[in-house]
């Protein structure tokens, strides 16, 4: 890929939307809010709080992230969504019962003011969700189109120059590629009439590519996981990434597992018990959209001669603690990848998520610490700095 020459800079306002205002989208908000009012610390975001090294150790040149590239910073976000329930971001917050009620007071003014906007929805693809505040129309090309519209409204009231959008909504069923999915003419039909392989977040996704907004798919669910929106997106000049934030056990896993890989360690695999909580926990009670989520259960290592050995990890973890600072580095990531003319997937976020999307002819890289790696390469490769590869002199590099 040809370096760009140039970084538009963040001018204005960017504007960040979420299908789905639940427990992960309103943390996301609300611990925004918090820490522009300087109530809180932005932990756990790269984006943030992390250092890139540049050049040769001897230089000792390690700026702030958010000081080497050009993001947008937290002052200049505003907040817009669709959710199927018609509760405030406020309202919301206080349901997903994530944030203490002196945080959600923290940042009563702001979530109180986000109104989710009517959501495209259908129960079908969410068994055990329902709700009120949906949009009605006769084909899901229509609910589209009027997704689209939202966009542009929000776009106009808000003032946001430029804008983002992240998929916080609901796990929906397990889906597999179908032919409908293979490029953007089979799918535009197969929205006018109403396929079932078209579920509603690849109509979020649609409406978000082709209005020239980054997208980012937080859940398991397939959505940009299709040549058809691949290829869309690379026509509109519009970057994409996916899947499912990375939190949790799954973290932890490729935290460890690199560790265990690195020393030849064996390993038989993992037991894992995982309890979920919130509206999430409840929709995953439906076995079609668990098996979207379902984690591989493993369980011991073993040793030189194979011998066996254990290990015990207590992970009480808080999910949308987790998630919240991923939705952040996403969005200001995504907003710096369009502005630098990246466009289609990015692999390069891949360190955010389960389920990586990367180039049909290759693998997914699920190793932490290479994506690590090459999340900060492709951050120095965009500002022409040296990649930093550790083979130079012992002394210098
Ligand atoms: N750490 C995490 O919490 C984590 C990690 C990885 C992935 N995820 C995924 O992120 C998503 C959000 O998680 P959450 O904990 O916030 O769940 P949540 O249930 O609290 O919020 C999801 C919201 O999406 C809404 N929704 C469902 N379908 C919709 C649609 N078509 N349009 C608009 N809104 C819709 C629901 O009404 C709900 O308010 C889930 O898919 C989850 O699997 C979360």
């Amino acid at each position: 890929m040809r370096r760009p020459t140039s970084i538009a800079p963040p001018k204005g306002t960017l504007g960040v939307l979420t299908p789905g205002m639940g427990a992960v989208s309103t943390t996301f908000m609300a611990g925004v809010e918090l820490v522009r009012k300087g109530y809180a610390l932005p932990i756990g975001s790269v984006t943030q709080l992390a250092t890139i090294r540049l050049g040769q150790r001897t230089a000792r040149r390690s700026p702030l992230i958010r000081e080497f590239v050009p993001l947008e910073k937290l002052e200049n976000l505003v907040f817009g969504g669709w959710d199927i329930f018609p509760d405030t971001a406020y309202e919301a917050a206080r349901k997903a019962g994530v944030l203490e009620p002196q945080h959600l007071e923290q940042g009563k003014d702001l979530l109180s003011t986000i109104q989710p906007m009517t959501a495209a929805f259908d129960q079908a693809y969410v068994k055990k969700l329902d709700g009120p505040h949906v949009k009605k129309a006769k084909t899901k090309l229509d609910l589209a189109e009027a997704l689209k519209e939202d966009i542009q409204r929000f776009k106009k009231e808000s003032g946001a120059q430029r804008l983002v959008m992240v998929w916080c909504g609901s796990t929906e069923v397990f889906q597999t590629p179908h032919l409908v999915h293979a490029d953007p003419a089979r799918f535009e039909k197969a929205m006018k009439e109403n396929h079932p392989a078209i579920a509603p977040s690849m109509l979020y996704a649609w409406a978000a590519i082709t209005s020239g907004v980054p997208f980012a798919n937080g859940a398991p669910n397939l959505t940009v996981d299709i040549p058809a929106l691949q290829e869309l997106a690379r026509g509109h000049n519009v970057p994409i990434c996916g899947k499912d934030f990375k939190t949790g056990q799954t973290l932890l896993k490729t935290v460890l597992a690199p560790g265990f890989k690195a020393r030849m360690l064996g390993l038989h695999g993992w037991f894992s018990t995982n309890i979920l909580g919130n509206r999430d926990g409840e929709v995953l009670d439906d076995p079609d959209s668990f098996k979207t989520k379902e984690e591989s259960k493993l369980g011991d290592i073993f040793g030189w001669l194979g011998y066996p050995m254990q290990i015990k990890v207590d992970y009480l973890c808080r999910d949308s603690i987790l998630a919240a600072p991923i939705v952040l580095d996403l969005v200001l990531f995504l907003d710096l990848a369009k502005r630098a003319g990246l466009a289609g997937i990015q692999e390069w976020l891949s360190f955010y998520f389960k389920s990586p999307m990367c180039a049909p002819q290759l693998y997914p890289e699920h190793d932490l610490f290479i994506q690590l790696m090459k999340l900060k390469n492709t951050l120095r490769w965009l500002r022409g700095e040296d990649l930093i590869t550790h083979l130079g002199s012992e002394y210098y590099d």
